[in-house]
């Protein structure tokens, strides 16, 4: 049932604030973390290796910024295709962590079998607890988004990041690298995010607007630094799969060093740019492309896109957002401009051609 909407990814991108609020409420009572049986000490943890395909894949990357920097533990991530045949040797004190909505992604399982017996502990994050990842775990963590049908992953990306933004803090705390006020800070940040969406659905008038002219586009640059730069990775994910426009991200430090050959007038470049500590670097890698003609649209909240100046082509008003957790909010404009672009061209938005929803051969 769509419930009203055209497709089920328009329904599942509009669920957002609720299956968010839902998921927090069953990892957050107060201010307090509360995992399923306590099952992980992360105070010894050497390392934590987070391993998944695609969107979920992202989502792990978002979540190696949370768990290096906020919990202090070094973190491997790797896609789950390459991860397997590279038989990368697990150390003692590795947890392996598994992120997966269908539970049953043929190289995310195989990943995890390899990991089985060589690690102390076998997490998953899934979205079907009945499904041979969580079948295999040690530990399961749902993401509770609810049935998602869209092939394109909206709603489950943002619940997986707001797992493992919970299972990020719970380490920092065992840690000792938060007290219970600067938690209680992030938890306080974490329930905001629900609203913050509500929000920023607000601006998908103006994304669809957006959308007719980037889908007369042949090429697409998604820029972002830091935390943004898996967001700027799955962007490009979302406009390609659904649009089958050909999309790429850059880290945005790393254009001068090969992709910003391919800037011209007809490559819009969409820059994703909270007003985090990057912020300054990121506008003025924003700044190289538009010397060269590119079209920036630019993604910020309003007084960064006052700073950023004049020039841009476009622009797209963001709410506030504590930059720990820009990387959920914006995955919603990101959604949207994919969501209507592909609608603009006529493409079969909820079951995109050459993919399936659940990918279960090698
Ligand atoms: O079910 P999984 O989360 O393991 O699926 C992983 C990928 O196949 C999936 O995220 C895919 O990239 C989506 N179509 C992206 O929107």
């Amino acid at each position: 049932d769509k419930g009203g909407y055209k497709h089920f990814m328009a329904k599942e991108i509009a669920e957002q604030p609720t299956v968010s609020t839902e998921v927090l409420n069953h990892y957050i009572r107060r201010n307090e973390i509360v995992l399923p049986d306590a099952g992980l000490d992360f105070t010894a943890i050497n390392r934590l290796t987070m391993v998944a395909c695609g969107t979920a894949f992202y989502a792990c990357y978002v979540a190696k910024y949370w768990f290096e920097q906020v919990a202090g533990i070094p973190v491997e991530i790797d896609v789950a295709s390459e991860f397997r045949y590279r038989e990368p040797p697990i150390t003692d004190g590795t947890v392996a962590l598994f992120v997966s909505q269908s539970g049953e992604t043929a190289d995310t399982l195989a990943a995890l079998r390899y990991c089985a017996g060589k690690a102390d502990k076998i997490v998953a994050a899934v979205n079907s607890t009945e499904s041979s990842i969580a079948r295999e775990s040690d530990l399961v963590l749902p993401i509770l988004a609810g049935v998602e049908v869209g092939v394109a992953s909206t709603k489950a990306f943002t619940n997986q990041l707001m797992t493992l933004a919970v299972l990020a803090l719970e380490a920092a705390r065992q840690r000792g690298r938060l007290n219970d006020e600067q938690l209680a800070e992030r938890i306080a940040a974490l329930r905001s995010l629900p609203g913050l969406m509500n929000s920023a659905l607000t601006i998908e008038s103006r994304c669809e607007a957006l959308a007719l002219k980037l889908a007369e586009a042949k090429d697409i640059l998604f820029l972002g630094r830091g935390i943004m730069y898996p967001l700027a990775l799955e962007g490009a994910l979302k406009l390609k799969e659904i649009s089958y426009i050909h999309a790429e991200a850059y880290a945005s430090g790393e254009l001068k060093h090969g992709p910003i050959a391919l800037v011209d007038k007809h490559v819009p470049v969409i820059v994703m740019a909270p007003r985090d500590g990057l912020f300054d670097k990121t506008i003025s890698n924003m700044q190289e492309v538009m010397a060269r003609g590119g079209r920036v649209l630019l993604i910020s909240d309003a007084k960064g896109i006052e700073e950023a100046g004049d020039g841009v082509w476009e622009s797209l008003v963001m709410p506030e957002v504590d930059p720990f957790l820009s990387p959920v909010l914006y995955a919603l404009p990101a959604q949207m401009l994919a969501y209507y672009t592909a609608v603009a061209k006529g493409t079969d938005v909820d079951q995109p051609r050459n993919l399936a929803k659940s990918v279960t051969v090698e």
